[in-house]
């Protein structure tokens, strides 16, 4: 009735389900004392009782949720839908438990909850994280030992997802993935770093039990203090977020059999290049720049080696109008990153040159210029102030003079030199793109190297858990190559997300002869193939930047003529729809439309120094900066992305096949371990406690996939066991059981039926289960294991005490013997000896008369 009524209310509306309601059955009636959901302002739909009773399309009166009697025009009534009252109930922490699960309770359900800080939720087993934006006392010491000994009956968190990866990881033996997704500012690095420090803190334990917790403890710490390395030189203040990270990580763990930290390896992915040389008012560049400036007011040698100065001199940190973030003091941090470095074994030489390299990328920025007026051809350009060029030459180890004409010229000529001047602007452009390239490769270069710290430990991958900490997806006024590609990997883990949830689901149970209704999702196939197939975007992009005279122009109509009402997924945006509509192509993303603006896409992706100065940095003085630029040889080091060759043609390694090559790997990667997902939401754009705005979080409940998620799950069999697994899990409930039927009959014929009509379902090689029913299982296994460990505890106690009374025992036997025979001897040794005896003896004549003599 509730699900018609929705409909009808709906009207013209799509239901959550994607269906159309039936205009006829707009009538809906709701009667005095009923819950109903109505039209609200803030919160999109809110409840409220009914207070006379009225049909949809009339004139309604309701008590709001705040104790406001409210008049309802026939338009808002019309938009009514009956409500459940346990829509109400702020305890509900698994959405699937809610009857009335439409999107509107979803949502108020997070409201409430956020309201009463509760900021976790689960929708099945994937945990939606709403960030509060303050701090709440949730991941105190005590909370985590609470959660280190499981997780049953205890509210949603993330430390309850790490504990069952990390458990399933040692039951089941199958590594684990954690997906933490969700736009910039809803907390995917700190769930990331909350999951990692509560698995150091379960790894401890282990290591303790089995005697390695020296070992371990130094990796853990070393895992742990690689984050702020990555966060300083990775992350950046933006509006959205004081601590963005700007590119995405996978944190690989590895671990013993018992559960204890081995070792660990980081994958990044994308680090935004464009920053390291603009940013947009009120946001900063990256944080090392402000850290290392303010390490060096404190430290005058640094200062002086490096030519530090105040961020406001440096032009690549001068044009935002910011520089400072509030509450963070960039000196101390300096400091922290320092010892973190030491933690992760970086020697004070391999210090230097990473700072050295930060330090030139801000003077470089400094390098000004000025024309060179030309009369015979186009003007060129030279560098305005050789002392700072000096400065940057310096700290990199080239040669000043070759910079300055790398900067200022190219060089065409094959044998000989036939250098072409650079206008002013080309210059800057030169200057920009070698700043852009030594800070992403000294960025990687990092990595690796605390990569190397944390395998030193030795390659036990027994066991493994990944942490995935991504950048959610992004649709601004205008957006770029940079979206393209970020948006090109949350299509990916969308396809991934839901091969898991729903793909793999419908499969299992039409192989499994199992019957469920029919649960349609939204495939984003055809959109990945429009983006990776041979045809498709990205190789598109690559293919015009090797045709003469290619540009971004031609890229786009060749693009249009190709796609233009012949793929679903592909758009050309109206005049109106977008800034620039003539120079855009829109994706229709799972997610929505976005339009790209195409300028500078085949320069961003071919992402190449130009040689002259690749052959000055790969000849630096610095090994350090040698090993950034290995020669084409493939050195280790290189990335390895599509290497296009073409009829002898030169290979060309660009930036979307790099990046479509490292989604490849990380697709294998997570599709070889089970996945558990946590999706963060962020509840305002004003990055403050206490603010729920509901459109914005309807928006991300949509895109995470959850609304779907929310219909299909409870539709279906979560839980399902292979026979075999299934009979050795619940065996200790029957333990005369001898095979699957044995104990399925008794689950289903004893008194206490514990399978439930309708919870569960058998397919032809597997038990498919409700969560409710599979928890009610586990449940009555965990107590038959607990039956068992008292028995076996009364055992082992008896037989304790059964040998401590032999013991005792000849203690008296033979120290009666020893006073019998007063021999002092024998006496003082026994005497010592029933100093074991309860209460030492001491009430006993016998020790008592012994002690006199
Ligand atoms: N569990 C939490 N408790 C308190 N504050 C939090 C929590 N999670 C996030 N925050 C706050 O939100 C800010 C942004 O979180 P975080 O940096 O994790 O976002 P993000 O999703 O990683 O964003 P980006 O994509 O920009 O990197 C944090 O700096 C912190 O102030
Ligand atoms: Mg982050």
């Amino acid at each position: 009735r509730i699900a018609t009524r929705a409909r009808a209310c709906l009207g013209s509306t799509d239901s959550p389900s994607g269906a159309r309601a039936p205009k006829e059955a707009s009538m809906a009636q709701f009667e005095k004392r009923s819950l109903v959901w109505v039209p609200h302002a803030e919160d999109v739909m809110a409840p409220a009782t009914v207070m006379e009773d009225f049909s949809a399309g009339q004139t309604g009166k309701v008590l709001t949720e705040d104790g406001e009697e409210r008049i309802l025009t026939p338009k808002e009534s019309q938009q009514c839908l009956e409500a459940d009252t346990e829509v109400l109930d702020s305890n509900v922490d698994n959405l699937i438990h809610l009857r009335d699960l439409n999107e509107h309770a979803i949502l108020h359900n997070l409201r409430i909850r956020y309201k009463e800080d509760k900021i976790y939720t689960s929708v099945s087993s994937i945990l939606i994280s709403v960030n509060p934006f303050k701090l709440l006392p949730l991941y105190t010491p005590e909370v985590i030992d609470d959660y280190r000994e499981g997780i049953r009956g205890k509210p949603p968190h993330v430390f309850g997802i790490a504990w069952a990866a990390h458990t399933q990881m040692l039951s089941d033996n199958i590594n684990q993935s954690v997906i933490v997704s969700g736009e910039s500012g809803a907390g995917k690095s700190e769930a990331a770093k909350l999951m990692l420090q509560f698995i150091a803190e379960v790894s401890n334990k282990a290591a303790k039990v089995s005697g390695k917790a020296a070992v371990t403890s130094n990796l853990e710490q070393q895992l742990l203090q690689a984050n702020p390395i990555m966060e300083s030189f990775g992350n950046a203040k933006t509006l959205r977020n004081n601590n963005s990270s700007r590119f995405g990580k996978l944190i690989s763990i590895n671990f013993d059999g018992t559960g204890s930290i081995r070792g660990g390896s980081i994958i990044e992915y994308l680090l935004e290049k464009s920053r390291i040389v603009f940013q947009t008012q009120g946001e900063r560049n990256y944080h090392i720049f402000y850290q290392l400036l303010a390490g060096g007011e404190a430290n005058l040698s640094l200062k002086s080696h490096l030519g530090l100065d105040l961020p406001e001199t440096f032009h690549y940190l001068d044009q935002s109008g910011v520089t400072v973030i509030d509450g963070v003091n960039d000196e101390k941090e300096f400091e922290d990153i320092s010892n973190a470095m030491d933690v992760l074994n970086f020697g004070e030489e391999e210090k230097t040159e990473i700072f050295s390299i930060v330090a030139a990328t801000l003077h470089l920025g400094n390098v000004g210029f000025d024309v060179v007026v030309n009369t015979t051809s186009e003007d060129g350009s030279k560098v305005s102030n050789e002392d700072v060029s000096a400065r940057a030459a310096q700290l990199l180890q080239v040669d000043n003079q070759r910079l300055c004409t790398v900067l200022t010229s190219r060089n065409i000529g094959n044998r000989t030199k036939i250098l072409v001047a650079y206008g002013i602007a080309e210059a800057a452009n030169a200057r920009d793109a070698i700043a852009k390239s030594i800070y992403a490769r000294l960025f990687s270069r990092i990595i690796k190297r605390i990569n190397v710290t944390l395998a030193t430990a030795g390659p036990t991958e027994d066991h493994m858990i990944n942490v995935l900490d991504i950048f959610g997806f992004e649709s601004f006024e205008t957006n770029s190559f940079e979206q393209l590609c970020i948006n090109y990997c949350n299509e990916k883990l969308q396809f991934h997300f839901n091969e898991h949830i729903f793909r793999l689901e419908q499969e299992v149970y039409a192989a499994e002869g199992v019957h469920v209704p029919d649960t349609d999702f939204k495939d984003n196939q055809p959109t990945l193939d429009l983006l990776e197939s041979k045809t498709g975007i990205f190789r598109s992009i690559d293919d015009e930047i090797s045709v003469p005279q290619g540009s971004d122009d031609t890229f786009l109509s060749k693009l249009k003529a190709q796609y233009t009402n012949k793929h679903p997924n592909f758009a050309v945006p109206k005049p109106r729809q977008c800034k620039d509509a003539i120079s855009c192509f829109g994706v229709v993303h799972y997610a929505g439309t976005v339009f790209y603006n195409v300028t500078d896409f085949l320069e961003k992706n071919r992402d190449s120094l130009h040689p002259d100065i690749m052959g000055m940095l790969r000849q630096s003085g610095s090994d350090f900066i040698k090993a950034m630029y290995p020669d084409e040889s493939g050195e280790p080091g290189e990335k390895t992305g599509r290497v296009r060759r073409r009829q002898g043609k030169k290979a060309v390694k660009t930036l979307g096949g790099q990046f479509r090559a490292s989604l490849e790997s990380l697709m294998k990667t997570l599709n070889s371990t089970f996945p558990h997902f946590v999706r963060c939401m962020k509840p305002n754009d004003q990055k403050i406690g206490n603010k729920f705005m509901s459109q914005m979080m309807l928006d991300q409940l949509r895109y995470a996939g959850l609304l779907e998620v929310c219909r299909i799950r409870k539709l279906g069999f979560p839980v399902r066991r292979g026979f075999e697994e299934f009979f050795k899990r619940y065996r200790p409930l029957y333990p005369a059981a001898k095979n699957f039927d044995d104990i399925l009959f008794h689950l289903t014929h004893d008194e206490d039926n514990k399978l439930k009509p309708g919870q569960w379902a058998k397919g032809h090689s597997k038990m498919f289960m409700k969560n409710e029913q599979a928890a009610e299982l586990d449940q009555a296994r965990e107590e038959a294991f607990i039956a068992v460990a008292r028995k076996c505890q009364r055992i082992i106690r008896g037989f304790i005490w059964r040998t401590k009374y032999r013991i005792w025992r000849n203690t008296l036997t033979l120290l009666a013997q020893a006073k019998q025979d007063r021999k002092l001897e024998a006496l003082e040794h026994w005497l010592l000896m029933s100093e074991e005896l309860p209460h030492k003896g001491a009430h006993l004549p016998l020790v008592k008369q012994s002690r006199a003599l």
